[in-house]
């Protein structure tokens, strides 16, 4: 299967050394899987899942306990990132849309440029500073990049909508699925169906038939237009 314009963009712009990437688009394309395994070499990359609830501490690290009255800093995934950045390490900001408040100056400060970001470790006063290979990767569900904070999206000069699943995640199903997958993430043949609901479906065929499996997973009504495709397919 040959990867769609949105995939090659994305691997031709990382490949050019492009540091900074935001991902966006219909949920369930493979996004965040991409942001973080794509070209990585500094081991895994880190990743901060955003919701409202997101604190500056989840993202640069917390004063903890250790016994005995003392406590230690542990440093955040964003700091981790940063000191792996000598190897490529990668910091991945998933849904970005929902960081506000203390959480989205924190997140700003540590996608700043190489030149300027600059962090503090409370517990040694050591300063650290992103490794020259440090990339970032943003994702969000939204098509509407607006509702993102402009200073975050100004630090992301390439936003690249991702409107078509990865290859590789629809040949990961079985053969009669890959069509209709392909098909159903680009809004044909049948309403736009997620990855996730595909994998669900793949699997529960097989212990409970493909009928009420389809019935649980896409619902009535869209479960049929599956069977339907489904049989039509396998006529051709
Ligand atoms: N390249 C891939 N190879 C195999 N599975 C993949 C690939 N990309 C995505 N997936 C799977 O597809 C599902 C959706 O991917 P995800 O990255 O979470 O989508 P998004 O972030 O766009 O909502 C996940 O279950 C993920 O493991
Ligand atoms: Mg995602």
């Amino acid at each position: 299967m040959e990867p769609g314009k949105c995939w090659k963009d994305l691997s031709d712009v990382i490949a050019a050394g492009l540091k900074r990437i935001l991902l966006y688009g219909p949920p369930g394309t493979g996004k965040t899987y991409a942001a973080l395994r794509l070209a990585t070499s500094g081991g895994p990359a880190e990743r901060l899942v955003c919701t409202e609830d997101l604190t500056t501490a989840e993202i640069t690290g917390s004063w903890m306990p250790v016994g005995n009255g003392r406590w230690e800093w542990r440093e955040g995934p964003a700091i981790r990132a940063w000191r792996q950045g000598g190897v490529g390490g990668r910091l991945v900001v998933d849904e970005v849309d929902r960081a506000s408040g203390d959480a989205l100056s924190t997140l700003l400060a540590m996608t700043d440029s190489p030149e300027s970001a600059r962090w503090r470790n409370p517990e040694t006063g050591e300063w650290v500073k992103p490794g020259s290979e440090f990339s970032v990767l943003m994702t969000t569900n939204l098509e509407d990049l607006t509702a993102i904070p402009s200073a975050l999206l100004d630090r992301f000069p390439v936003a690249i909508r991702i409107d078509q699943p990865h290859p590789s995640a629809v040949t990961s199903l079985s053969d009669d699925l890959q069509t209709p997958a392909l098909n159903s993430a680009l809004g044909e043949d049948v309403r736009r169906i997620s990855l996730r609901r595909w994998y669900a479906f793949d699997g529960l065929r097989r212990s409970i038939g493909a009928e009420r499996a389809a019935q649980l997973v896409f619902g009535e009504a869209q479960g049929q237009d599956v069977l339907d495709a489904l049989r039509v397919g396998s006529l051709r």
